[in-house]
């Protein structure tokens, strides 16, 4: 149900389900009904994000995953045990959890707030205290930060916090809501690129809340699109809502611009490259004239380190004259193999000459491509793409793979 793999991308392994979603509806009081029916398998360490506009039930349902809010109707199976059945303190404890602009103590350092639940669990005061320094590492605070108060810091620092004091009792489950909302875009990046290191790292099972479409494809193994009124609308691998919304409402929310956002799914692997027109800036007047090709109307010159240095025409190039200077931008090159196609489309479309070039890891040119050939490599792309989903439906889940954004 929720393999694919789209080109050799980046995969995260699925094991099976951690927490089964049984047909839950909150009902509150007030008659407000949160959530509707909703069924949800959330896959063992991956991300499973809950998006959709305000209002429509997302923390009403992660609170009912630890029981700050008690379902209506319905039932919710951690490791196939009713919630119900297991102390409600044991079952958070098992459970970090973390929220909009952190929820810090402001009047304890940073270290201690880290240590909070080590404390609670009656670890002593110094090795609790090891553990946050630990954990301050390991979500990319400096260690002088220890003993500061949460004012002291950034909104983005204090968020990181609150990350390392949900792992601080290393608890199997993260529950977030809207982490990140609060940070500017800049600082948003980088906490969710580091979330992702962080779960490829520690194999946590993320349950992670947001209404910014963006930040769920980015994040999810598996993405749950909720609609107003707490009702299931989707329920699919990012990759497979951009490229089959079920419906109206999900197409609408993903926004207009779905087929390139899809792209970044596709590695540049089966990207065809040519390489015979780049020339070393060194080059003496007959290499020049062997590189012309009638393909290209272009020559990519490159410095002694094999980088590129821009585009020529071949008959402003002089021998032993290159004057990298008057060389055209080659925009921003993609690593081949590395980055998606939706990187390499960028690098065509930003090229002056309409080509995009190709590095290897240390930024050496290996070949340019032209729109045409990236668009082959699309349309290939997505037909294998039609094939995987034929086969899927055949296929269940267990110990399959995932595909991610490749870049
Ligand atoms: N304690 C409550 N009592 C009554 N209605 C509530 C309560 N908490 C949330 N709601 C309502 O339930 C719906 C879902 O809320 P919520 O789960 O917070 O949505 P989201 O997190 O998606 O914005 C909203 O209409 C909200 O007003
Ligand atoms: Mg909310």
């Amino acid at each position: 149900m929720w393999s694919s793999a789209g080109g050799n991308g980046q995969t995260r392994r699925v094991f099976g389900v951690l927490i089964r979603i049984d047909s839950v509806t909150k009902r509150y009081p007030d008659g407000t009904v949160a959530v509707d029916r909703l069924s949800l398998d959330i896959p063992d360490r991956s991300i499973t994000v809950l998006v959709g506009p305000s209002g429509c039930g997302k923390t009403t349902t992660l609170r009912m995953i630890n029981r700050m809010v008690e379902p209506t109707e319905g039932a919710i199976l951690i490791d196939g045990v009713d919630s119900r059945q297991q102390p409600v303190n044991s079952l958070r404890r098992s459970m970090g959890y973390v929220i909009q602009n952190a929820g810090l103590f402001q009047h304890r350092t940073i270290v201690d707030n880290i240590a909070t639940v080590p404390r609670l669990l009656g670890w002593s005061k110094d090795r609790a205290r090891a553990r946050a320094r630990e954990l301050m590492e390991r979500v990319g605070l400096d260690a002088s930060f220890a003993k500061r108060y949460p004012y002291q810091l950034s909104g983005g620092q204090q968020q990181r916090v609150g990350v390392a004091r949900a792992l601080a009792a290393d608890p199997p489950v993260l529950l977030m809501d809207e982490p990140f909302s609060a940070v500017d875009p800049v600082v948003r990046k980088g906490l969710q690129d580091e979330l992702l290191r962080i779960q490829e790292e520690l194999g946590k099972t993320i349950v992670f809340v947001t209404h910014d479409i963006d930040e769920a494809v980015k994040l999810g193994t598996m993405v749950a699109v909720l609609r107003t009124g707490g009702r299931l609308a989707q329920f699919a691998p990012p990759a497979e809502l951009l490229s089959e919304p079920a419906d109206e409402f999900v197409e609408d929310f993903l926004g207009a611009d779905r087929g390139i956002r899809r792209l970044s799914f596709f590695s540049s692997a089966e990207l065809e490259l040519l390489t015979a027109p780049i020339v070393a800036v060194d080059s003496t007047a007959e290499q020049i004239t062997a590189k012309v090709t009638a393909d290209v109307p272009y020559l990519l010159v490159t410095g002694l380190d094999g980088r590129p240095l821009g585009w020529s025409e071949p008959d402003a190039l002089t021998a032993g004259q290159i004057d990298a200077g008057r060389l055209l931008s080659y925009g921003r090159p993609f690593v081949a193999g590395q980055d998606s196609l939706r990187a390499a489309l960028d690098c065509a479309v930003l090229s002056p000459t309409g080509w995009a070039v190709a590095v290897d890891a240390e930024g050496r040119a290996t070949g340019v491509a032209s729109q045409a050939a990236i668009a082959d490599a699309i349309r290939g792309a997505h037909a294998a793409g039609r094939q995987e989903g034929r086969e899927r439906q055949e296929e269940q889940p267990a110990g399959e793979t995932v595909s991610k954004a490749v870049r």
